[in-house]
């Protein structure tokens, strides 16, 4: 049975270069990692009076987390930070106190940006939230995706040849192993 992952793209862009790289990597490991992608551009801003009686958009994310075996984030930076909206989601999945559909998810973050550095800034404010929520989080290999544009891409999305693509493919790999490893020791620790 493949493992099912929850992927957060951290822009609502049509033509995000973070979506494109997301859907390389799932289809760099398609037959085990059953990737979905989590819609969080229909969020309301999280507002801690809606606990009691949230927003069905709420409900609805929160059960998609909660139903993954995994968590991938795939965010570009925003001003050398979380996008808005990707920060928007993790306080959504992460309420009511005591209650974070987050809990215990592996996860593995990457950031993808044209620029030089990766995302670096945002990738670990992510991963800080991440740590935060009990998600054991993926060290390596890290993934600050720089000098990725358009460019990085085929006619029909897929990652060209070269060195990015080589990075994303031992990527998926590792996200696929951590995934196994965290959910067989967990069985182990259950036996
Ligand atoms: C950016 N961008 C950007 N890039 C970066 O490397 N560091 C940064 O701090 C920022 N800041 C920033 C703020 C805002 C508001 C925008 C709109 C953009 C550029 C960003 O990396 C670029 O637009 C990416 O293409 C965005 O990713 P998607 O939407 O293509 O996935």
């Amino acid at each position: 049975m493949p493992y099912k992952i929850a992927i957060i793209v951290g822009s609502l862009r049509e033509g995000s270069i973070n979506r494109k790289v997301a859907r390389s990597i799932c289809g760099i490991r398609g037959d085990d990692l059953d990737c979905s992608m989590i819609e969080i551009g229909d969020l309301p801003l999280y507002n801690q009076d809606h606990d009691a009686n949230p927003p069905e958009q709420y409900v609805r994310f929160r059960r998609q987390i909660a139903e993954a075996d995994g968590v991938l984030f795939v965010s570009p930076e925003y001003n050398r930070g979380i996008p808005g909206v990707l920060k928007n989601a993790i306080d959504v999945g992460s309420r009511p106190y005591g209650q974070s559909a987050f809990d215990k998810k592996p996860a593995a973050i990457v950031t993808v940006s044209p620029g030089s550095i990766g995302g670096f800034g945002a990738n670990h404010q992510i991963r800080q939230a991440a740590v935060f929520l009990n998600m054991p989080v993926m060290a390596q290999p890290e993934a600050y995706l720089g000098h990725v544009t358009d460019d990085s891409f085929d006619e029909s999305g897929c990652l060209k040849d070269g060195p990015l693509k080589d990075l994303v493919t031992k990527l998926a790999h590792a996200f696929h192993d951590w995934v196994v490893m965290i959910h067989r020791s967990r069985q182990l620790l259950a036996e």
